[in-house]
């Protein structure tokens, strides 16, 4: 019998350099699929070590503008953050994969997609229901769930017994999943949610004590929500995000720990570093607090939750979160302007902001000799304010 073609998301670590051989030995004929979401993958080396464990073919995809452009961006203008802590950069990237595994599925006319996603995780869900909802009918194969494996130590022992090039230098004791919107660390010591994170766990920012101390002052514009410009110049928006990692980084901006919740109902301790999309997120709410009108602010806080979970669920390819879409589509037409953000040692704060479409009003604000508010008025407006609550004589 003709052996069919699986294509298997593909990241060169030990998970699914092992998925590669154990597809093979279920008979499986192997397309890796290595998506760059801008992971800083040597992929090079990547492509070589599928190609040992017995891939067919090997498929580097660039996918950097469609994440950024599709995924990141309307995160952003929603102001996506789970549990108010979580920028979402793992979360965010999955629906995307899940398209790009189906189309190329498509292309290479394969029966199966495959992921080294565990049972336990998010990942599985995100990629799972869009491959659904996109290729309905692809035959899904998850191998991690499958297999007799039951520990780290048993996936070397399986590839080393098979001569499978997986990486001999010293792993890291972390579990680390990277892109251009951020870092997630998990497992290892992290897995004591009482434990400080070691300095070793972080990737890219410095420890905010050796940051420098003069800080750094930026300046980020926006169009219609969309950051458009750095310090003046106009830049691509991956460009942008690109450069704001860096300079988040060296000031140490965009760590957190967080107690999270899986859709799978397991509590897990997580890590994230996320300078840019930190920062973005402070210099957009910023300007939406300057150009929004108080009740689309307070609309808008229920939206950017109810959207910051319907990506951790893995429900972006769904009817609600294109909705959702329209309304902030809709909420951004005005949020242009400029935000001037202060990074000091782990802080980013901005302190300035401004826009042709403020809604703050200077006669009403000022305590100066130029107030238009009358005063007076405020007695009415007080009487009526609080009569459902102050019982008559
Ligand atoms: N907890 C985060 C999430 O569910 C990060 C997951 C990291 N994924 C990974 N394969 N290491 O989005």
């Amino acid at each position: 019998m003709k052996r069919k073609r699986v294509i298997l998301a593909y990241s060169g670590g030990l998970d699914t350099s092992v998925c590669i051989r154990w597809l093979m030995e279920a008979g499986w004929r192997v397309t890796a699929f290595c998506a760059d979401v801008g992971q800083e993958a040597d992929f090079g080396p990547v492509k070589e070590r599928a190609l040992r464990c017995g891939a067919e073919k090997v498929i580097v995809q660039d996918l950097k503008v469609p994440f950024v452009r599709d995924y990141i961006l309307p995160a952003l203008k929603a102001g996506a953050v789970y549990e108010g802590k979580y920028l979402l950069a793992t979360a965010l990237s999955r629906p995307l994969i899940a398209k790009a595994l189906a189309e190329a599925a498509r292309k290479e006319g394969a029966a199966a997609v495959a992921h080294g996603c565990t049972g336990k995780g998010n990942d599985q869900v995100r990629i799972e229901v869009s491959l659904k909802i996109l290729a309905r009918g692809l035959k899904i194969l998850a191998p991690v769930r499958e297999w007799e494996l039951k520990s780290r130590q048993e996936e070397i022992s399986y590839a080393i017994k098979r001569r499978l090039p997986i990486e001999s230098k010293k792993k890291s004791r972390f579990s680390i999943d990277q892109n251009l919107w951020g870092v997630s660390i998990e497992s290892g010591p992290l897995e004591d949610p009482w434990v400080e994170p070691p300095q070793e766990a972080y990737r890219w920012t410095t420890d905010p004590s050796k940051a420098p101390v003069k800080g750094q002052l930026l300046q980020i514009d926006f169009k219609k929500g969309v950051p458009v410009k750095l310090n003046g110049t106009p830049l691509p928006l991956p460009a942008l995000i690109q450069k704001l990692n860096r300079w988040g980084a060296q000031h140490g901006v965009g760590r957190t720990d967080l107690i999270e919740d899986r859709l799978v109902g397991i509590k897990s301790r997580e890590v994230y570093e996320a300078p840019a999309a930190t920062i973005l997120h402070a210099a957009h709410r910023e300007l939406e607090q300057l150009t929004l009108d108080r009740e689309t602010l307070i609309f808008k806080e229920g939206v950017s939750q109810r959207y910051a979970r319907m990506i951790y669920d893995g429900l972006w390819f769904t009817p609600l979160r294109k909705a959702l879409d329209a309304f902030v589509k809709k909420s951004q037409e005005r949020v242009s302007g400029t935000v001037r953000v202060k990074l000091y040692r782990g802080s980013c704060i901005p302190v300035g902001r401004r826009s042709p479409y403020s809604r703050y009003q200077a006669a009403l604000a000022t305590y100066g000799g130029k107030d238009r508010f009358d005063q007076r008025s405020a007695t009415g407006f007080i009487a009526l304010w609080g009569l459902p609550y102050v019982k008559q004589p």
